[in-house]
């Protein structure tokens, strides 16, 4: 049972319970005061104190403290701070216990249960201003968020800082990238203590033994992304750090307004929090009369990795990649498999030379000499394919908003239902931040102007998820993660080996990750002697299993595919599920995670590690009782190995049960990758 309890209260005397709301009053003494509240399943207890400093919370779980008190508040430019002299008007209790359909997804049904304390307080002293705090404790997590309502004192405010703090209990081991860095959020994880942060970006993931943490945001609208900075001596304590625009500022806002939920996911391991929902739960459902026919997740290859390997260029000129024979060469191959989508980069003027380190110079209507836009559209819908459209931007946004109206009205008029756009450079507009309100409020206009044109989104180099897509379904996916791009082209020779069972834990509690798995031909090293695809065959398949993504690409090209017994899996993997479950893992080790298809009784499972081999074991447990079920798995050959023998694999086909034990061999670097049917 759920639970909301005041623990010091003056008004105790009146104290019943479901009559609590309505009994609370102001506190007229200078005694703190004190509320409860639990999740549902009781783990998790938030408790809440009052005094004439402050707010501040704290946390448990299972009777272990996971924060200490931690001070809520709001600075404002030009005024005194929110946060001393404050009484308590109301607290309001709530419980609710729902289940909703995403458009898509990891499950066709998430279950929103939680308990609600939703505290309404104003200043004591002259003019005084009103704030409202929400709380909610869910199984998975907590979160709150400040409510500031209209009202005669507050209207228009820039914020200078928010005055949220999260004061970690104990020095937990974090694994985390850092705040404020030009290439924004590609970065290799960091594993240190939660003591070494100086600023990092959110999810940020901490363990324990027998817990694990992960602190982010949920709902980021109009309002600056928050990275988590360290205060404290003991340097356990991380405040909220609110990204600025480029004056120092940090959010231009108006009462009433909502600031984002900020969330505390715990589980008693770290691979339970891949099975959270919170981040989504905490999002609005879409309007009501919103167009989603045009919603489809999918798969698609493209005129891509070519490019980053240096075969290919995006600029016009010998070694063009987006050609009118390249593109049509793509399409069949799409048409040929059960691959839905095909991505052209370069296809638009504006490429020449060095288009990252310049003002923007793209058309995002034109196209490039020797790429017929018409042609290659039509020659997509006839073959039932469809074609994604691109926008680089190269930061300019300013620029990119002039012709973005009629950038969207051509993908229309081709009949292209998602677009790819990025964000390559080291600010937005020269000055600004990828992550601060200026973005956060360009990244809206996008995905509402995207949404009137009947077009998906998928973007690079953008602000974090904070589970957005649950409002707006045609944010299908983005980047904001060092992706497979960094394997093909990048200087440092690309991503360790660890990298991939990192990111789940991490990057992935936001959201979607379009880090574009599949690559096959691991010798590419003509143009980039340095760089390698620190995995082996089989943990490119599993991929598709152990990093989310509706809109999943197969990164290599199709000469790669053709004819390779190991596409079939590719071919037959979904990218929309009737359940997931994350069953066994490490950060940074490896990963087990299992799949439903949402359109299907076929079960998909994979497995990852790092650099080192392991064996496991797996029980076949969340199948249909008393099925049979053929398993087709794609694993490593036994000299596997990513450094020496990437490509090694096999295919072993066998018959399993609900409950069968199966062993994996996993070659360093390596990976399972299974398929699971029902034998009728
Ligand atoms: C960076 C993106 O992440 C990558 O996928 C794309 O190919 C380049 N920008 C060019 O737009
Ligand atoms: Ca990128």
């Amino acid at each position: 049972m759920t639970r909301f309890l005041p623990i010091l209260l003056l008004v105790m005397a009146g104290y019943c319970s479901g009559c609590w709301a309505a009994n609370t009053t102001a506190n007229t003494s200078d005694a703190p005061q004190q509320w409860q509240l639990q999740s549902p399943d009781q783990a998790l207890t938030l408790t809440l104190t009052l005094n004439q400093q402050a707010f501040s919370y704290q946390l448990n779980f299972k009777g272990r403290p996971v924060l200490k008190p931690s001070h809520l508040g709001m600075a404002f430019k030009d005024q005194s701070p929110l946060q001393a002299g404050l009484k308590v008007l109301k607290v309001t209790p709530r419980t609710s216990n729902s289940s909703w359909q995403p458009v898509w997804g990891q499950r066709a049904t998430i279950v929103d249960h939680f308990a609600e304390l939703v505290v309404d307080a104003i200043e004591t002293g002259d003019k005084p201003r009103q704030l409202q705090l929400v709380f909610r404790a869910y199984n998975d997590g907590i979160a709150f968020r400040y409510h500031l309502p209209a009202q005669p004192h507050l209207n228009k405010v820039v914020i200078s800082n928010e005055l949220t703090e999260f004061a970690f209990a104990r020095n937990f081991k974090a694994w985390w990238i850092p705040a404020y860095r030009d290439l924004s959020f590609e970065y290799q994880y960091l594993n240190s203590a939660l003591s070494s942060i100086d600023v990092a970006h959110t999810p940020l993931t901490l363990t324990d033994e027998g817990i694990a943490v992960a602190v982010h945001e949920a709902a980021l609208l109009n309002y600056a992304s928050m990275t988590l900075r360290n205060i404290t001596d003991n340097h356990i304590t991380l405040t909220a750090d609110l990204v600025p625009w480029a004056n120092g500022d940090k959010v231009y806002t108006q009462t009433p307004f909502n600031t984002p939920w900020r969330t505390i996911q715990v589980a008693d391991s770290e691979v339970a929090l891949l099975n959270s929902d919170l981040i989504l739960n905490l999002n609005e459902p879409p309007a009501k009369d919103v167009e989603l026919g045009y919603i489809k997740p999918g798969k698609y290859i493209g005129i891509w990795w070519e490019m980053h390997i240096g075969q290919k260029d995006w600029s016009p000129g010998p070694i063009q990649g987006a050609t009118t024979e390249r593109a049509l060469q793509y399409i069949d191959f799409a048409s040929q498999h059960d691959i839905d989508g095909v991505l052209v980069e370069g296809w638009n003027q504006g490429w020449e030379g060095q288009w990252w380190q310049r003002p923007p110079t793209f058309n995002f209507t034109k196209a490039v000499a020797g790429f017929d836009i018409n042609k290659v559209a039509a020659y997509a819908k006839a073959k039932g394919v469809r074609l994604i459209g691109h926008h680089e931007t190269a930061a300019g946004v300013q620029y990119y908003e002039q012709q973005m109206d009629e950038a969207f009205k051509l993908y229309q008029q081709l009949g292209v239902t998602s677009v790819k756009m990025g964000y390559v450079g080291k600010r937005i507009d020269q000055n600004q931040w990828h992550d601060g309100q200026y973005m956060v409020q360009h990244f809206q206009r996008l995905t509402e102007t995207a949404a009137r044109h009947g077009v998906m989104v998928n973007a690079h180099e953008t602000v974090k998820d904070t589970g957005l897509s649950r409002t707006y379904p045609n944010l299908m996916t983005r980047e904001s993660v060092r992706g497979m791009e960094y394997n093909g082209g990048s200087p440092d020779s690309g991503n360790l080996p660890n990298h991939t069972v990192i990111i789940p834990f991490t990057r992935g509690l936001a959201g979607p990750i379009d880090f574009t798995p599949g690559i096959f031909n691991f010798n590419y090293q003509q143009h980039r002697p340095n760089n390698r695809v620190p995995s082996t065959l089989a943990n490119q398949l599993a991929l598709y299993v152990t990093l989310y993504s509706p809109l999943q690409m197969a990164a290599d090209l199709p000469e790669n595919y053709q004819g390779h017994p190991a596409f079939a899996f590719i071919d037959a993997v979904p990218t929309d599920w009737q359940q997931s479950k994350a069953l066994q893992g490490k950060i940074g080790e490896y990963l087990v995670i299992a799949r439903q298809d949402k359109h299907s009784e076929n079960w998909y499972l994979g497995a990852t590690s790092n650099e080192q081999a392991r064996e496991l074991t797996v029980k076949l447990d969340f199948l249909k009782p008393g099925q049979s079920y053929q398993m087709i798995s794609y694993v490593d050959a036994p000299d596997a190995h990513w450094e020496t023998k990437p490509m090694a694999y096999q295919i072993t086909n066998s018959t399993v049960k609900a409950g069968s034990k199966i062993k994996l061999k996993l070659q360093p670097g390596g990976g399972a990758a299974i398929e699971l049917i029902p034998v009728l």
